[in-house]
């Protein structure tokens, strides 16, 4: 696990950078609008909890492990009108967040491991909707 970089990078901003949920969503619908709307309603709890979702399947190195619930999730976040393309949009502003926190501390292995993760579950998200 120590050596999975996705895992070391999230486990580096948690020591150093505090909560970084604001940030992310703000990013999250600066890359997506439309997502903007649809989670108009939410509050901070609601937001909370489903970035720890977001987080915890991040954190899976092995990312075939999550199918049943990304199947579950996807099923039920249909009826609240999101599309494919806004799972990728909420886990690129994960990404993108950690890489602007950790700075020169993220590295091109680091960007690769997380390109690697990300496209594992959207590749399982494709396949659920
Ligand atoms: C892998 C990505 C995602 C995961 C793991 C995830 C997980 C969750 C979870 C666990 C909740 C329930 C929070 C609670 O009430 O305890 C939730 C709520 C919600 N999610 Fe997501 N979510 C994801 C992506 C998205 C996307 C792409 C959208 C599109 C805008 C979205 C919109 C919403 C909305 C609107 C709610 C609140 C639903 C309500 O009013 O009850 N989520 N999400």
């Amino acid at each position: 696990m120590a050596e999975d970089l996705v895992y070391q990078s999230l486990e580096r901003v948690a020591e150093t950078a505090g909560d970084l949920s604001d940030a992310i969503y703000a990013r999250y619908f600066e890359l997506c609008p439309q997502s903007a709307e649809i989670m108009s309603h939410t509050d901070e709890g609601m937001r909370g909890r489903m970035l720890d979702e977001v987080f915890r399947l991040l954190l899976n190195p092995e990312p075939s492990e999550e199918i049943e619930y990304l199947a579950f999730e996807v099923d039920n976040h249909r009826a609240y009108g999101a599309e494919v393309h806004m799972y990728g949009n909420v886990l690129a502003a994960v990404r993108d967040v950690v890489k602007g926190a950790l700075g020169g501390e993220w590295r091109a292995a680091t960007d690769q491991a997380w390109a690697e993760r990300l496209e594992a579950l959207e590749s399982i998200i494709r396949k659920a909707a």
